[in-house]
C-alpha cells in the first residue's frame, strides 16, 4: 500500500509542479491515448506502485492543465490545497457518506459545511440541501422537490402516484438556459414540450412582460428556472422583479446559480444576485468557484418537506438515524463519496474574506484578459465583462460572417495548440465567438499577460 501511496504523492507533486510551464491544453489525441492506455485485460495482477507509474506516464498528454492559472476553458479550475489534500484523505477514509450510522463523522461535517454555505449565500437558514455530484445533480435534486411541491398544490402526491396522469406541469425559462437544465428536467418525467421559452433581452435577461404572459396563459402547476449568471457573459435574471411574480402566480422558482451564486460572497458584485433569496430552489457547484476537486455540487431547498418527499430513502432494513442527518435523505445516492470535507476544508482556508477576495480577482482578471485580447488587431470584445465571463471575436477586414466564424475557431484552436493558454468556443447571437471563463485560485497578473502575449503571437502567426 505504502509504496503505491508514495508514488502517487510523487506523481500528484510533479504534475502540480508542472502546471506554471507545462502546455495548458492535452495534446494527445483519442487515437494516441487510446493506443497507450487501452491494453488488453490482465490474467493476473501488477505491483500498484507500477501501475501507479504507469498511470501518471500513460495519461500525462492526455491531460488539461485545468488546475493552472491560464486555463479559460468551460468553467473550470483546480483545487485549493486544503481541498485536494482533504480529497486525498477522503478516499483513504472510503467512509461510505450516505447515513450517519455508516460514516458518523463525515455526515457531520456534511451538516456543517451545508449550513456554512448557506451562510455564506445568504439563503435562507432553515432551507434544506444535499450536496450532488455536479449542478446538474443539484438541478435534478431542487426540481424533483419542486415536482412534488407544485403537484401537491394540485392535490397529487407524485412520490405514491408518479408522473403518468399527473396534472401536467408547465416549466417556464429562457433559452438563455444551461443544457443541463434540459435534462435534469427529462430525468424527472418532463418531456421537452413541458418546456416553454420565455423572451430575453439582448442581453439575455428574461423579459417580465413575457414571463407575465405566459403564467397568465397556464392554470396548472407551473415551475419558472431563473439564470444567475449565463454561460456566456454571465447575465443575471432580474430576481427583485420576477421572483414574486411567478410566485404570485403560484409557481415554484428554481435558479440555476452554478457559478453565479458565488457573486454573492462579494460587496462588489451582491447587487447582481438582489432578491435572489426569494426563490424556493437554488442550484451551484462548489467545483467551479470554490476550486474543491470534482465532483461536487450543491442544491438548496426552502421546503425542507418537499425535498426530503423526493428524496428520502425508506427502506427499514437501513436503519435510518432521527436525530442526526442522514445524506441519503435528501440526495439521489445512497452510497456516496463524502465530497462535503473538502468543501468543508475550502471554506476553512479561505474564509468569507477569501472568498470575497477569490471572486473579486477572478472577475478583475477576466476584464484585463478581455481588454488586453480585444485591443489586439483583428480581435473585438463582445462584452464588457460584468462578472468572471467574456467573449472575443476574431474578424478579418472584408470577410463574411462565415468565414470570421472559422477564422475565431482557427485562432483558438492556434491558441490551445501553442499551449501557452486554453479557450473554448461558443456561438453567441448567431457568432462564433471565444469564451474567457476565470474561477482558478491560481491565475495571476502575471497570467493575464502571458495569455494577452499568448493570443497576440498566435493571430500574428495566422495573419
Ligand atoms: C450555468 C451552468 N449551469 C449548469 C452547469 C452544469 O454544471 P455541472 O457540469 O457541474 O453539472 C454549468 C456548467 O458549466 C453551468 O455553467
Amino acid at each position: 500500500m505504502t509504496d503505491a501511496l508514495d508514488r502517487a504523492l510523487f506523481h500528484s507533486r510533479t504534475w502540480l509542479d508542472s502546471l506554471a510551464e507545462r502546455p495548458v491544453g492535452a495534446r494527445a489525441s483519442a487515437a494516441e491515448l487510446k493506443a497507450v492506455l487501452s491494453r488488453p485485460l490482465p490474467e493476473t495482477g501488477r505491483d500498484p506502485a507500477d501501475i501507479i507509474d504507469d498511470l501518471a506516464a500513460d495519461t500525462d498528454a492526455g491531460l488539461h492543465a485545468n488546475a493552472g492559472g491560464r486555463f479559460y476553458g468551460w468553467v473550470m479550475a483546480g483545487a485549493l490545497p486544503s481541498a485536494l489534500a482533504a480529497d486525498w484523505l477522503v478516499s483513504a477514509w472510503d467512509q461510505n457518506s450516505g447515513m450517519f450510522t455508516v460514516a458518523p463523522a463525515t455526515c457531520v461535517i456534511e451538516e456543517v459545511a451545508g449550513e456554512w454555505l448557506k451562510e455564506l449565500f445568504a439563503l435562507p437558514l432553515d432551507a434544506s440541501f444535499a450536496f450532488t455530484t455536479g449542478c446538474q445533480l443539484a438541478h435534478v435534486t431542487a426540481l424533483a422537490a419542486a415536482r412534488h411541491g407544485v403537484l401537491r398544490r394540485a392535490g397529487w402526491d407524485v412520490e405514491q402516484d408518479g408522473m403518468f396522469g399527473a396534472p401536467p406541469i408547465r416549466v417556464l425559462t429562457s433559452k438563455n438556459r444551461h443544457g443541463s437544465l434540459d435534462s435534469a428536467l427529462r430525468y424527472l418525467g418532463f418531456g421537452q414540450a413541458a418546456l416553454v421559452d420565455v423572451e430575453t433581452s439582448p442581453l439575455g435577461d428574461m423579459q417580465a412582460e413575457d414571463l407575465a404572459r405566459h403564467l397568465a396563459g397556464w392554470d396548472g402547476p407551473k415551475i419558472v428556472c431563473l439564470n444567475a449568471a449565463d454561460l456566456n457573459i454571465g447575465t443575471f435574471d432580474d430576481f427583485r422583479t420576477l421572483i414574486p411574480m411567478a410566485q404570485a402566480a403560484g409557481a415554484w422558482v428554481h435558479v440555476d446559480g452554478a457559478f453565479g451564486l458565488f457573486a454573492r460572497t462579494s460587496a462588489r458584485l451582491a447587487h447582481l444576485t438582489d432578491g435572489i433569496d426569494l426563490a424556493d430552489s437554488w442550484a451551484t457547484d462548489c467545483h467551479k468557484w470554490l476550486n474543491v476537486p470534482y465532483d461536487c455540487g450543491f442544491a438548496v431547498v426552502r421546503d425542507p418537506e418537499a425535498h426530503r418527499a423526493a428524496m428520502a430513502l425508506g427502506a427499514a432494513y437501513l436503519s435510518p438515524s432521527t436525530d442526526v442527518r442522514d445524506p441519503a435523505d435528501w440526495n439521489l445516492e445512497l452510497s456516496r463519496r463524502a465530497r462535503a470535507v473538502p468543501v468543508y476544508a475550502a471554506l476553512q482556508e479561505l474564509g468569507r474574506k477569501g472568498i470575497e477576495d477569490l471572486v473579486d480577482r477572478c472577475c478583475d482578471h477576466c476584464t484585463a484578459i478581455v481588454n488586453g485580447i480585444g485591443a489586439l488587431p483583428h480581435a473585438i470584445a463582445l462584452n464588457d465583462p460584468s462578472l468572471n465571463q467574456g467573449l472575443i471575436r476574431f474578424e478579418r477586414p472584408d470577410a463574411s460572417a462565415e468565414e470570421n466564424n472559422a477564422f475565431t475557431k482557427d485562432i483558438i484552436q492556434r491558441i490551445n495548440a501553442d499551449g501557452g493558454a486554453f479557450f473554448s468556443g461558443t456561438t453567441w447571437k448567431g457568432r462564433s465567438a471565444m469564451r474567457v471563463s476565470v474561477v482558478s485560485w491560481r491565475t495571476t497578473g502575471e497570467d493575464v499577460a502571458r495569455t494577452i502575449e499568448t493570443v497576440r503571437r498566435c493571430l500574428e502567426d495566422a495573419l
